[in-house]
């Protein structure tokens, strides 16, 4: 099947593996991989190892089946994009400027036209996206004006204009209100699809994660300790086990199915403690 799949990979910080054998895949194109576990549970860790951003102690990467060598070149070679956590701060240019700059680094330097067509269908480009991330009105601000949720919200117009075939986002949720974090997740949503991208994005909503992701992938202890179709994975007992809550999961009436936690599980997965 076409899309991501990680062999074997293992990821340490000195002498410390925060990453032991991870095997998974492949994380279809097309489909969206939430990205799931506890604060320093390495998921900005593998995130950064799919981006070559970090070397891997050992293991290889696949897109399509063929090699994707680990490094920041090959990976941009073979255009995946990477949003960071935390977004860089002090940087002087315009919204608008600051995408159109995205649109042309997305572009394979053989290939970059510097025709007026390709400059307006950049233009064009930069323009939809931000419209449809509704910030069409920010276009003219200086980036370093704007509010956390506004920054992260360019910072995710920047990463689409760059026409990814892997599309990885850390936490592009976290400044974002509740309008904000839906319009995202559904724009994520059409974009994987339409474009046939492979994207992982690392959440900590749960129920975002639910409801808008294909598959999810719940990291534990350096192991991969769950990966599949997020309905399957994310259940009480994996919560449990990976998060170390007791959880219930309800469907609403509209039959989605949402997590309610009840309280703080114990070290076997059993519930101990009522926080209600
Ligand atoms: N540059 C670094 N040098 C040494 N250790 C690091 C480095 N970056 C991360 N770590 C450690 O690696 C582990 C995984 O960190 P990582 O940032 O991948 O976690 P995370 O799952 O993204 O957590 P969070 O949800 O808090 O963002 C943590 O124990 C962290 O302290
Ligand atoms: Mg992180």
């Amino acid at each position: 099947m076409n899309g991501l799949a990680i062999h074997d990979l293992s990821v340490r910080y000195g002498r410390r593996d925060v990453l032991r054998g991870l095997s998974a895949g492949p994380l279809p194109r097309g489909e969206i991989t939430a990205l799931l576990g506890p604060n320093g549970s390495g998921k900005s860790t593998l995130l950064r190892t799919l981006a070559g951003l970090a070397k891997p102690a050992a293991g290889s990467l696949t897109l399509d089946g063929a090699p994707l060598a680990l490094t920041a070149a090959s990976a941009r070679s073979h255009s995946v994009v990477y949003l960071p956590q935390a977004l860089p701060a002090g940087v002087r240019l315009q919204v608008l400027e600051s995408v159109l700059v995205a649109a042309r680094a997305g572009r394979d330097p053989a290939l970059r036209e510097r025709t007026g067509t390709a400059a307006q269908r950049d233009l064009a480009t930069a323009h939809a996206t931000l419209e449809r991330l509704d910030i069409a009105t920010l276009a003219n601000r200086s980036l370093d004006e704007l509010s956390g949720g506004q920054r992260q919200l360019v910072g995710i117009a920047q990463a689409l204009v760059r026409e990814p075939q892997v599309l990885l986002l850390d936490e592009p949720l976290s400044a974002l209100d509740l309008n904000h974090q839906y319009q995202v997740m559904a724009v994520l949503r059409d974009v994987t699809r339409e474009r046939g991208i492979a994207t992982v994005v690392v959440l900590h909503d749960i129920n975002a994660a639910l409801r808008a992701c294909d598959r999810a992938m719940l990291l534990h202890d350096g192991h991969i300790a769950h990966f599949g179709p997020s309905a399957e994975v994310v259940t009480p007992a994996s919560l449990a086990q990976v998060f170390g809550v007791r959880a219930r999961i309800e469907p609403c009436s509209r039959g989605l199915h949402q997590v309610l936690i009840d309280g703080i599980a114990d070290r076997q997965g059993i519930a101990s403690r009522h926080t209600r």
